[in-house]
């Protein structure tokens, strides 16, 4: 009996776990149906007959309204316009598997620009912020993010990851209301970027902050912190941190007397070159900022299964160039890292060691394993180039 609960309970979990919450889908969804349920619509979608088939809306406004359950779609089977044009549709330039669409209709991007149910499409938005800013919470913490959020202006667009299943509650304040919650149990900042953060659903944002929830802002100001990205072109970079205990290393460490600083130095030994991690081209990934094009490039190094995203940072060089002058640290606006351990608590307890523990050691293996896999990315990249010119020069 014992063995059947285990199987079960685990059987069931992903699918309890993974009830994600993304309410702009649902409300486009919805909002179509009820759009195309108001008859005033009716006479105003002029589909081109021939190359659509007839859509009659009467049809559909009685399915939706509880009404008939015939065919929702009649096609009149005008092929003439159709036939006139010759050949099908294959667009070898569009995105992959959209190769029969009609360039014209394809949208390969998105965004989290709330809309409404009525009215004119076009007039929906009455801003549309140029960025975002995600951060990873627990409702425990809402003290801290409800201090973090309020440092954002209306110019960011404000995405919640909730991995304690806490999103309603979130509602008492008032900026909660035109955020946007997502919800899966248990699951860490680089799970989320990787699921939701999307190059092509993030287009639209000149910058992306994925911050963790126990961070300290009282010395921040985001647009400010904008400016001087802006003005001394980093790519990737983070706020100086309060020198403070806890600190691991020298180059994330905020200076007094800057506005910025791009190199460090480190412990004898610790850096073989002083343009290479720790030493430059270095941010953690407790409190990133990404340029849209930086970030295209950091989440396809992002792997799927290692979630705590250890030794990304050492990695991030590789999407900028020459990545000691793209990433850098901002001095003049700074924030103090509070060492929360939240989703540590959220582990499990195994082989008597504490929960925390085993996400540790975790950790440090997904570090080890991100370094190989790299290792071995390049190694036979530069493999098969290298073969390839050989036999190009032996040919030749
Ligand atoms: C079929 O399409 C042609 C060309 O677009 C049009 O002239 C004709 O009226 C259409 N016939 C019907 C039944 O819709
Ligand atoms: C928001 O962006 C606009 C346009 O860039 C700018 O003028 C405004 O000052 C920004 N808001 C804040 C609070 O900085
Ligand atoms: C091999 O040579 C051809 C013709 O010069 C060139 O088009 C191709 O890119 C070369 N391949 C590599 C891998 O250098």
């Amino acid at each position: 009996m014992g063995i059947n609960n285990t199987r079960s309970s685990t059987n069931r979990k992903p699918s309890e776990s993974m009830r994600l919450i993304v309410t702009t889908f649902v409300g486009i969804v919805f909002g179509f149906f009820i759009g195309i349920s108001f008859p005033s619509l009716t006479a105003k979608l002029n589909l081109p007959t021939g190359l659509l088939p007839t859509i009659d809306v009467s049809y559909i406004e009685d399915k939706y309204t509880g009404g008939s359950e015939h065919s929702v779609v009649k096609n009149n089977n005008n092929k003439s316009a159709q036939n006139q044009l010759g050949d099908k549709i294959w667009v070898p330039s569009n995105p992959r598997g959209a190769e029969r669409l009609p360039p014209a209709i394809i949208e390969a991007e998105s965004d989290y620009y709330l809309r409404r149910l009525w009215g004119k499409p076009s007039e929906d938005l009455t801003s549309k912020p140029k960025y975002l800013v995600t951060f990873t919470v627990g409702y425990d913490q809402k003290k801290n993010i409800d201090a973090a959020v309020k440092k954002f202006s209306e110019n960011f667009t404000i995405l919640l990851f909730h991995y304690d299943g806490r999103t309603t509650e979130w509602d008492e304040f008032e900026w909660s209301k035109r955020a946007i919650h997502v919800s899966a149990r248990k699951q860490t900042k680089w799970w989320y970027a990787k699921r939701f953060l999307h190059p092509d659903i993030v287009a639209p944002y000149d910058y992306i902050f994925i911050w963790d929830e126990d961070l300290g802002v009282e010395h921040f100001n985001a647009e400010e912190y904008l400016k001087l990205v802006k003005k001394h072109g980093l790519e990737i970079s983070q706020p100086g941190l309060e020198p403070n205990s806890g600190l691991t290393w020298q180059m994330t460490k905020r200076r007094g007397d800057r506005e910025v600083h791009k190199e460090t130095e480190e412990k004898p030994g610790w850096c073989s070159d002083p343009h290479l991690p720790p030493c430059a081209a270095f941010v953690e990934i407790m409190a990133p900022v990404f340029s849209r094009d930086a970030w295209r490039c950091v989440w396809h190094m992002i792997q799927n299964d290692l979630v705590h995203g250890w030794g990304l940072d050492f990695a991030l060089r590789k999407c900028v160039e020459p990545a000691h002058e793209k990433i850098g640290v901002v001095d003049s606006q700074w924030i103090i890292h509070q060492s929360v351990p939240s989703l540590g608590k959220q582990g499990e307890a195994q082989d008597g060691k504490a929960p925390w523990q085993g996400v540790r050691e975790r950790c440090k293996k997904e570090w080890t394993m991100f370094q190989s896999r790299l290792a071995n990315a390049e190694n036979s990249y530069f493999k098969a180039v290298g073969a390839a010119d050989m036999l190009n020069s032996t040919s030749a």
